[in-house]
């Protein structure tokens, strides 16, 4: 990798920081994807922007982990959809009974099929059915992405996951994504997204975050620090919010002893959606 990372490179940083903590983000796969140039990455932002963002990032992936064994436990979820899936492994932490889409960007794709190929052959990783999908998500139609995904899900359970992405993509772009989840999701099926709330724009943390940005990742147009409100899921035609976390509830739930400085922690809600019937 150069010195700046481009958008889709951060999935390797995210990756990283999974392997940090696997006690609590559950990801033993995750150090598959590491090597010493992410790694320097990986430690260039947390120290530039958060030394909790290692952390952070191992909540989340707990959270929607957990979320998703109880789900499949109680036969509630038959696919796993996960958009922006970068270097995330679901699919090997979890039911082998499951269908695995997933979409990102056209070199994540790639990489990961390529790699996910190679170390099954070699024994490193279970064996699922995965289906690989190259999109970008700022492309002005979803027309296309629409009819590849329709024909892998049929009209099973499906459960879509948007996790760490969309401070990548604009308003457009977001709202065209959600009008796909809306066609695509049939009665009870689930929803769940990451966004950070506008509340901390205004935090020195999120500046800080600007400022690495600015000067460590290759940016495109659509890209404009994207934050969300709660309102966006809550009035969400055709779902229900059941559940809202953030980084500081799941702290406290996973590991209740550990104290979290409030300005230091770049805070990130985990919102689950329910299609209703
Ligand atoms: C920070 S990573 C998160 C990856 C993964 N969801 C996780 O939590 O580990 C952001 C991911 O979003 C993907 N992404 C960002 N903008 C995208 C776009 N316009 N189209 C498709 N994927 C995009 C990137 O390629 C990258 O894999």
């Amino acid at each position: 990798m150069s010195n700046k990372i481009t958008i889709h490179e951060t999935a390797f940083v995210t990756a990283a920081f999974r392997a940090g903590d696997t006690g609590i983000s559950k990801d033993h796969y995750a150090h598959l994807w590491a090597n010493e140039s992410i790694e320097e990455h990986a430690v260039r932002y947390s120290s530039t922007v958060s030394a909790y963002e290692p952390y952070a990032h191992c909540l989340r992936n707990r959270y929607f982990y957990d979320t998703l064994v109880d789900l499949i436990d109680h036969d509630e979820v038959e696919v796993l959809i996960n958009f922006g899936c970068g270097f995330s492994m679901y699919p090997y932490l979890l039911n082998k009974d499951l269908i695995y889409i997933e979409i990102d960007k056209l070199d994540v794709i790639t990489h990961k099929h390529q790699k996910i190929t190679e170390w099954q052959e070699q024994g490193l990783l279970p064996y699922r059915e995965v289906h690989y999908i190259a999109a970008d998500f700022n492309m002005p139609s979803m027309e296309d992405l629409y009819h590849q995904i329709v024909p892998l899900k049929e009209n099973k359970r499906s459960f879509i996951l948007l996790e760490g992405v969309l401070f990548f993509l604009g308003k457009e772009d977001t709202n065209r994504l959600f009008n796909l989840f809306e066609r695509l999701q049939g009665p009870d099926e689930y929803l769940a997204s990451v966004s950070f709330q506008p509340q901390l724009e205004k935090s020195k943390v999120f500046h800080k975050l600007i400022e690495f940005v600015e000067s460590n990742l290759e940016k495109n147009q659509q890209f404009q620090y994207q934050t969300v409100k709660d309102g966006y899921y809550k009035n969400r035609r055709g779902y229900k919010l059941i559940d809202h976390q953030d980084t500081f509830s799941l702290s406290a739930y996973y590991d209740p002893g550990r104290v979290l400085p409030n300005e230091e922690v770049l805070n990130e809600h985990m919102y689950l959606l329910k299609r209703n019937k």
